[in-house]
């Protein structure tokens, strides 16, 4: 057994990290400044559009909010989400004012399943708001026509998502806006951190407004050698802007982001030729002209399985291994049961996916040694 503990989702850091963030400390520029914008350009470059269509913000919950109120939404609107996803997204729509509503999701894919949508809508119905899980892109041609039909806005969740490409097209740049994470266990972190790309310049624009307070210009504008320039309050926005310290990760994270896909790929080419034979449902192949961004590696352990998958969970953890759950569907917490009357068994497939679902380590800075230690960890338990 190996002698320390291996941390879920522990990030790559480089060299190059270290020294940004010394220069940004030294410089006396801590909040949103210089760094901040050469990460939007260098994000938007990525992406493939303008930096006129990006903002960073300071998580992709914030991200999230600000998107549903700059569409417009608010109480006595609907909005149309997964059950198997983490809490931010069905708190951006509750924050938001308005009423989310679950759609189950695809047993094979895990992403929102578009009947389940069509289903769903209602004349009270404003936005879609799907998740790429794990990475793997939503079915997007299916739930855009659906969307135009019933005159939707289509907010992505793009968490897992930043090289997800669907049909040659970017994840993120499909709806009408897309969020992005860069949290600490993300494909790029910048410890807490979030990233908008809208389409609209009148989207964009109000987004950026909403994220600093309602401050009609940007901030760091005001203490620049420009002199000093008078802002207004235009309306009652948010702090939800990113600092430097948090850009001067991201823009060396970014420009790693391929080279680590390419780690992750083949983690994940291990983990899938590792355990084909064990009883447990492994990751479904991605379809047609899609790229998966392999954030995350998740086995589930069912009914055929020697244990039970909270045993697992525990069992891996004694091996050494840390492991996650993404996720327990959203009705199985309390607080959206009481509040919304919703049942887990009223979403067959993700109740199913979070009772049988466990996450493997999936970080490029797993040397090979740990993967194999995660492959001996697993097969112990399954084999
Ligand atoms: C699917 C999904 N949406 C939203 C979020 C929220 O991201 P952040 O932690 O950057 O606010 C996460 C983060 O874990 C996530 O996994």
């Amino acid at each position: 057994m190996r002698d320390d503990f291996l941390v879920f989702g522990a990030p790559l850091i480089g060299d190059d990290e270290i020294s940004e963030v010394v220069h940004c400390l030294q410089s006396g520029w801590l909040g949103t400044g210089p760094k901040v914008a050469r990460f939007e350009a260098d994000f938007a470059a990525y992406q493939g559009v303008s930096e006129k269509h990006v903002a960073a913000v300071n998580s992709c919950t914030a991200a999230l909010h600000v998107c549903m109120i700059a569409s417009g939404i608010g109480p006595g609107d609907e909005v149309i989400t997964t059950p198997l996803t983490f809490a931010a997204t069905v708190n951006a729509i509750v924050h938001a004012g308005a009423t989310p509503v679950l759609a189950d999701v695809d047993p094979d894919s895990m992403n929102i399943d578009p009947d389940a949508v069509a289903a769903a809508v209602t004349p009270r119905t404003r936005a879609i708001m799907p998740v790429h899980f794990a990475g793997r892109p939503c079915d997007m041609d299916a739930l855009v026509a659906i969307a135009e039909a019933n005159d939707l806005m289509v907010i992505e969740d793009c968490a897992h998502a930043i090289e997800t490409e669907y049909h040659g097209r970017k994840a993120g740049t499909l709806g009408n806006f897309g969020c992005f994470s860069f949290y600490v266990t993300k494909n790029v972190i910048t410890g807490e951190g979030g990233m908008i790309v809208a389409r609209d310049d009148d989207h964009i624009a109000r987004a950026k407004v909403l994220a600093l307070h309602g401050m009609s210009k940007d901030a760091w504008r005001r203490f620049s050698d420009e002199g000093h320039k008078h802002y207004f309050v235009v309306e009652c926005g948010f702090k939800y802007n990113m600092m430097d310290i948090q850009a001067a990760l991201g823009i060396h994270q970014l420009r790693r982001v391929e080279d680590n896909w390419l780690v992750r790929q083949s983690i994940w080419n291990r983990y899938q030729e590792a355990f084909s034979d064990l009883p447990a449902q492994t990751p479904a192949p991605s379809a047609a002209d899609t790229r998966h961004a392999y954030h995350l590696y998740n086995l589930l352990i069912g009914e055929t399985a020697p244990i039970s998958r909270d045993a697992m969970l525990d069992a891996m953890t004694a091996r050494k291994i840390g492991v996650g759950v993404h996720y327990l569907s959203i009705p199985e917490h309390p607080y959206y049961r009481e509040r919304f009357g919703w049942r887990p068994q009223d979403f067959p497939n993700a109740q199913r996916i979070g009772r049988q679902t466990i996450s493997l380590p999936l970080s490029p800075a797993l040397r090979e040694s740990d993967v194999e230690d995660v492959v001996e960890a697993v097969r112990h338990c399954l084999a």
